[in-house]
């Protein structure tokens, strides 16, 4: 795999929700660098670097066709939606409701979102008795990581899990992808998957790595209606 390689190919027209955050930036330079055409959709379009289509949305109280207009004509949505601080009250699973949407009000049909890697095992309305351990968690995460991470983060992840409810209630063509901690190392398009379940012994993850994920699957029907765990 060339790491610059991600989505290439196929010249898709991109609408890129949250492109000024850490997975977003990488992905709206590799999406570029790989020729397709990004509409970036932003709540501060001046924090985007240099021109870029850009659609101005604050998902916490999201404008119904402003969405629409960065959606129209849009060959798919990838989003790297979330919270900047653990201060924010969550905000992923509400401004995902929005973007679903807007994608059924303008005909997008495929979308790829960031979630995380403890998700699979947090209940939710649409996934009541999740497994105690995904089964791609090897003893240290199982037993010492895991449950400290989902104490502090509880809330964030049960508004992921909600997201990810969503998605899954929807007739859309749905991709989710779960890494465990992001590094901002660069990108190594080097990185593990696993379908259904989180990577074993993976414990870390570059938001670049995240982004040409989420790229590279936006054109392969096989990760339609599917969770992938990802590291490195
Ligand atoms: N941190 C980890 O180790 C880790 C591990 C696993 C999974 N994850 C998941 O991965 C997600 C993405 O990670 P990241 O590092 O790329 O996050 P990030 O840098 O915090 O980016 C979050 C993005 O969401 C946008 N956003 C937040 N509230 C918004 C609102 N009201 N309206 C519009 N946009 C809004 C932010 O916009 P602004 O740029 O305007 O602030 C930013 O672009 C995290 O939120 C988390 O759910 C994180």
């Amino acid at each position: 795999m060339t790491p610059s390689g991600a989505g290439r190919g196929t010249r898709t027209r991109l609408a890129l929700v949250a492109a000024t955050g850490g997975i977003g930036r990488h992905a709206l330079v590799q999406a570029r660098a790989a020729g397709h055409h990004v509409t970036a959709v932003v709540r501060d379009p001046n924090r985007l670097p240099g021109p870029v289509d850009a659609v101005t949305v604050d998902l916490a109280d999201p404008d119904p066709g402003a969405l629409e207009r960065a959606f129209d004509r849009a060959d798919a949505v990838l989003s790297g939606l979330g919270p900047r601080s653990r201060v924010d009250g969550p905000i992923t699973s509400r401004g995902t409701r929005a973007v679903l949407r807007a994608m059924r009000s303008t005909g997008v049909r495929r979308i790829v979102v960031v979630s995380a890697a403890p998700v699979g095992t947090v209940a939710s309305p649409g996934r009541p008795h999740p497994p105690r351990h995904d089964p791609g968690d090897g003893f240290v995460m199982k037993h010492l990581l895991s449950p400290v991470i989902k104490a502090a983060l509880r809330a964030h992840y049960s508004d992921l899990a909600l997201m990810e409810d969503d998605l899954r209630k929807s007739d859309l063509d749905w991709t989710v992808v779960r890494p465990p901690r992001l590094t901002d190392e660069p990108l190594t398009g080097s990185y593990r998957t696993a379908y259904g379940r989180n990577v074993r012994g993976g414990l870390v993850v570059p938001r670049a790595d995240v982004a040409h994920l989420m790229l590279d699957v936006l054109h392969r029907p096989d990760t339609i209606g599917q969770v992938l765990g990802v590291a490195t």
